[in-house]
């Protein structure tokens, strides 16, 4: 499965308006820490990083529903953990309502989320975007 940066932001848009994910916050400078899976032009799945320093945001997995189970959404996350790595972030967070699961799979542990850094809890999916009922969880990254 070919994952690639910056997939299309049109077809990003698309996948997470598919997926009920917001995108509604997304600028262009985003994209530039976004992957896709496919395609190039025409991303079966993406998955997005916000970078605060030593933490990060994961954020935007969606994988279209037909191309489900083949490891898209495996391989995206761990795209976007070598790239928080390697933009120095140590701490990866995300906020989830459908997929705490595989992220546990993944490696993540869901938190509190009054014990989530300030940085994250500033950023719009926190604030805003998703419910308060969704699950916080974090993953420490190895360099
Ligand atoms: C979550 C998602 C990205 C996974 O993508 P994917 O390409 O199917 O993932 P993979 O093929 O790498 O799946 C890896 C494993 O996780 C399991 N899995 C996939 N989605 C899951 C979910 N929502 N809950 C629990 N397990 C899930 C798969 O069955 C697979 O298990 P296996 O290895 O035992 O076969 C995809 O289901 C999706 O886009 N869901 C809708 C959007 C969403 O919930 N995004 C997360 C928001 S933060």
């Amino acid at each position: 499965m070919h994952i690639y940066p910056r997939p299309p932001a049109s077809k990003v848009k698309e996948l997470l308006a598919a997926c009920n994910l917001p995108a509604s916050d997304l600028e262009a400078a985003d994209f530039e820490h976004f992957f896709g899976c496919g395609v190039e032009a025409e991303p079966k799945g993406v998955v997005g990083v916000e970078l605060y320093g030593e933490v990060g945001l994961l954020r935007s997995l969606a994988v279209e529903e037909a191309a489900r189970g083949h490891g898209c959404g495996t391989r995206l996350v761990k795209e976007a953990e070598k790239h928080a790595v390697a933009n120095g972030v140590e701490a990866l967070y995300l906020l989830t309502t459908t997929a705490e699961e595989f992220f546990r799979s993944q490696g993540y542990m869901k938190i509190e989320r009054a014990s989530v850094p300030e940085a994250i809890r500033r950023t719009s999916e926190f604030s805003t975007l998703c419910p308060s009922t969704a699950t916080a969880m974090v993953k420490v990254l190895k360099a």
